[in-house]
């Protein structure tokens, strides 16, 4: 869906998108594409990319906000579309983060178990979570999704380390309520709907606020500086964060992926996708030091560093 779509749905324009978020289109999910089969599908292709078998996995999580069902999980539908019968699964809610949040339980269960499997997706039909006459939000996110198998590395490869929080104290600046309680009462004063409200400029302040603090926590714990890393893939919220983030951290403009501009924000899918894409672009070669940071509603966020 391009921007000039919008421009007959709510006050907009072609230009303020572009010029507010660097956004030129986002994908739309359609019919029946629920979660569970973005994920499905990107998860199939992990598995091809990893030469494994789905039955190989031990653990799924899916990361989402934006599952059809509240029970069973997405993840459990993936499981079921993939075949990993021997996996338990589960959905992480960590809004934008939640790749990053499930990468990190996939290490420390690796960590348990060397022989363990993981298969981490992050995906999201949040279309079917806007208000599409708010154009405050509705212009900025798209679906999508995207996945990564995890497994133990011998050498000096693989997950380094991450730094995550979460500050649940600054959660009416985005969320989205759940549907409507069936129980009088425990309605929730307020409630307008199963959609996302954001203020969209703190927001955007406490994001790089955050991602930058989080970034600088971990090098300063693992004891590196942006001069070892090789690719930064942010969370792809908006190219106005990104460009501040890479000010604050001194990134150069290489090191810098941005995919923002065909999928505007998916959310927990932005970081697999855009993994994904540089790898495949050939962006990400074996030994590099990829760092990736993320921020979203709850708040959540962190910066997680791999070595590919
Ligand atoms: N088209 C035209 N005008 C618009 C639109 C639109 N789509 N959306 C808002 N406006 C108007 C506003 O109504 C306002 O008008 P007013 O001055 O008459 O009140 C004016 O534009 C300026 O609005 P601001 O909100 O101040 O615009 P800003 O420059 O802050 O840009 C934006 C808005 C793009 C949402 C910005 O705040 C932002 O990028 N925030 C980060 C939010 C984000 O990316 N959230 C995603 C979830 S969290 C995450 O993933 C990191």
């Amino acid at each position: 869906m391009g921007n000039k779509d919008f421009e007959k749905i709510v006050e907009t324009s072609d230009e303020w998108i572009r010029s507010r978020t660097g956004i030129h289109a986002r994908r739309i999910a359609e019919g029946d594409e629920f979660v569970y089969k973005m994920a499905a599908y990107a998860a199939d292709r992990a598995l091809d990319a990893a030469g494994l078998s789905a039955d190989a996995i031990d653990l799924l999580v899916v990361g989402t906000i934006s599952s059809h069902m509240s029970m069973p999980s997405s993840a459990c539908f993936v499981q079921n579309e993939i075949g990993a019968k021997n996996a338990f699964a589960f959905d992480l809610n960590a809004a934008c983060s939640g790749f990053l949040y499930s990468l990190d339980i996939a290490d420390k269960y690796i960590q348990s178990d060397p022989n363990k499997k993981v298969l981490v997706v992050g995906a999201e039909a949040l279309s079917g979570r806007l208000n599409w006459q708010d154009r405050n939000t509705c212009i900025l996110f798209g679906d999508g999704a995207g996945a990564a198998v995890v497994g133990f590395s011998k050498d000096r490869r693989g997950y380094r380390g991450a730094k995550l929080s979460s500050d649940g104290s600054l959660s009416e600046l985005l969320y989205m309520h759940a549907p409507e309680s069936t129980n009088s009462e425990l309605r929730v004063p307020g409630n307008c709907g199963a959609h996302i409200v954001m203020e969209g400029r703190e927001v955007f302040k406490h994001a790089v606020r955050a991602m930058t603090g989080a970034v600088r926590y971990l090098f300063d714990e693992q004891q590196i500086t942006m001069d070892d890393i090789s690719l930064v893939i942010p969370h792809q919220a908006n190219v106005r964060i990104l460009k501040k983030l890479q000010e604050q951290l001194a990134i150069p403009d290489e090191k810098l992926f941005c995919n923002v501009s065909q999928y505007g924000n998916t959310s927990a899918a932005s970081i697999p996708i855009a993994l994904d894409e540089a790898y495949r672009e050939g962006r990400i070669a074996a030994g590099d030091n990829v760092l990736f940071s993320s921020f979203g509603g709850g708040f959540t966020w962190g910066a997680t560093l791999l070595t590919w």
